[in-house]
This record gives C-alpha cells, sequence and structure tokens, in this order.
C-alpha cells in the first residue's frame, strides 16, 4: 500500500490523514497516511526516512512549506511563485514539490461559495508563506486591484515585488487602512488568530456585498470572523473548504484521479461547527 504523511510542527491535530484516507475510501485506492511531527532542524533528515521508508509523497504545512521548496529537486510554476511547497511527489529517488493551496483557495471559493471573483477589489492582509500561497491564484481568477498589508510593511512590499504586477497589486501600510475604502474581498492570511491579537481592522473595510476569508479553520479563524460578522460582511468564510480543497488538488496529483469534496467538508464542518 502507498505511503504517504503531512509533516509539520505541531501536527497532531491536522485533519489531511483524515481527509486523505476518506479520498481513498470513496475511490477504492489503498493507501496510507500518517502525520509526522518533525522541528524544522530535523526535517530533511525526518524526510529523508521517510523516502527510505517507501513514502510516495507528502503533505507540508506549517512552518516547512519553505523549507520543502528548499530541498525540491523540481518545482511547479505555482510553487515557484508562492516560493513555497505544500505537495511532495517522490519521482525516481527525488522529490518534485507543488503549491495547491492557492488553487484549493480559489476553488472553494468559486465552487462551494459560488463567489464569482472577477473583478473583485481584494485586500489581503498579512505577508508570510500563506498570503505568498494564495496571491498568485487570487490574481489569476481574475480579481482587481490587490491591496497587500502586513504588520511589518517591508514584507508587503516584497510581496507585491515578487508578485510583478505594479499596475494591479498595491503594498499600502497597515496604518493607513481606514483610508482604503471598502473591499469586495478581504482575506486574513496572518498567523494572528493562532495566538496573537487580530491586528486593528476598520469596519469602514467592508461593505453590504463584501465578502471575508479567513484561510485558516477553528479557533484560529473565530477572531475575524467574528469581526467580520460583527461589521455586516455579507459572507464570512473560513479556511476549512480551502484544506480540502488543496487536499483533492493533491490526491489527484498523487493517485490521477480527483475526488468528490462535498462529502468530506460536511463531515469536517458539522464536527466544527
Ligand atoms: P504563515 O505561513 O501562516 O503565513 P508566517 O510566514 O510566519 O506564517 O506569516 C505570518 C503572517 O501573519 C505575517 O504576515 C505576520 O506579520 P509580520 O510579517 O509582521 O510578522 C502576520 N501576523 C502574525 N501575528 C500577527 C499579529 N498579531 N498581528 C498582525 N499580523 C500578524
Amino acid at each position: 500500500m502507498s505511503k504517504f504523511a503531512v509533516f509539520g510542527h505541531p501536527v497532531a491535530h491536522s485533519l489531511s490523514p483524515r481527509i486523505h484516507l476518506a479520498f481513498g475510501r470513496q475511490l477504492g485506492i489503498g493507501l496510507q497516511y500518517e502525520a509526522i511531527d518533525a522541528p524544522p532542524e530535523l526535517f530533511f533528515e525526518a524526510l529523508e526516512a521517510f523516502a527510505a521508508a517507501g513514502g510516495a509523497g507528502a503533505n507540508i504545512t506549517l512552518p516547512l512549506k519553505e523549507s520543502a521548496f528548499g530541498l525540491s529537486a523540481t518545482t511547479t510554476e505555482r510553487a515557484r511563485r508562492a516560493g513555497a511547497v505544500n505537495t511532495l511527489a517522490r519521482l525516481d529517488g527525488q522529490w518534485h514539490g507543488d503549491n495547491t493551496d492557492g488553487a484549493g483557495l480559489v476553488r472553494d471559493l468559486t465552487g462551494r461559495h459560488q463567489l464569482d471573483l472577477r473583478g473583485r477589489r481584494t485586500l489581503l492582509i498579512g505577508a508570510g508563506g500563506a498570503a505568498r500561497g494564495v496571491a498568485p491564484s487570487l490574481l489569476d481568477a481574475g480579481i482587481a486591484d490587490l491591496f497587500l498589508v502586513n504588520r511589518t510593511p517591508q514584507r508587503a512590499d516584497a510581496l507585491a515585488d515578487a508578485l510583478g504586477e505594479p499596475a494591479r497589486v498595491h503594498p499600502r501600510h497597515i496604518g493607513d487602512l481606514r483610508e482604503l475604502g471598502e473591499f469586495d474581498l478581504v482575506v486574513n492570511a496572518t498567523s494572528a488568530g493562532r495566538g496573537g491579537e487580530l491586528p486593528q481592522l476598520p469596519r469602514s473595510l467592508l461593505g453590504m456585498r463584501s465578502v471575508a476569508v479567513d484561510l485558516s479553520y477553528g479557533e484560529a479563524a473565530i477572531p475575524f470572523m467574528a469581526w467580520a460578522r460583527a461589521h455586516g460582511a455579507y459572507r464570512a468564510i473560513d479556511g476549512l473548504g480551502m484544506l480540502v480543497e488543496q487536499a483533492a488538488e493533491s490526491f489527484a496529483l498523487w493517485h490521477g484521479e480527483r475526488p468528490q469534496t462535498d462529502e468530506v467538508y460536511a463531515e469536517l464542518d458539522a464536527r466544527h461547527a
């Protein structure tokens, strides 16, 4: 039976094993899938040991996505644009890196949530790995202007430079949010909900048709989702659907067949409600 795993630190609460095993059952594909906790300094060794034991593919989560990019023998264009890898496939004794996060987000928003992203005036809050992973896909999905803000402004500038679309991508100072007006789409890509305080967000960002999206799910998404609902967002969407969709993309890459995602999503959503 082929072996897969998710690497992260911490990783014990990862939903990926449950999702991939459910996909396998659905399509009649037998697979093993475990969660492997690897602190950054031991990641390389852990991945080598996994390969030696017959590991065929791996998902990579926080804080290892940039390291996974660095140790991939080849990378897809979308992984290079993100500078991060969330999916590794073992081929000819080497790791090949891809990034399915952005595609997963767009698929969740346009498919499950039936949103038309084209022409949307968008604000992306955060400029770390998560923001880098999704920004290119949002641009490709046809959003209009993309405003970038981050607690550390230099990182928003660097992300804007890397995206290379100065006519559409505008880094701004997080202290100037009040002057930016209303957005159709507000995406929280900070890790603030995982422990820190949500940055101060003025209610002027949201109008009656605004959609607010948090890339995290569960407890980490609660502060931003609560902010969005309290200030009248039309929709508040957490990252659970993105998680399931990026997993489906990875699954398709490894197994050549794309699973249906609705059932797994509904099951996890009910559990987290
Ligand atoms: P991830 O892979 O989750 O994006 P990361 O690369 O460490 O993790 O990036 C975390 C992001 O959340 C960054 O944009 C970070 O802002 P800085 O670049 O200024 O560090 C942002 N972030 C984390 N905690 C925050 C907080 N309490 N308020 C505002 N932004 C925060």
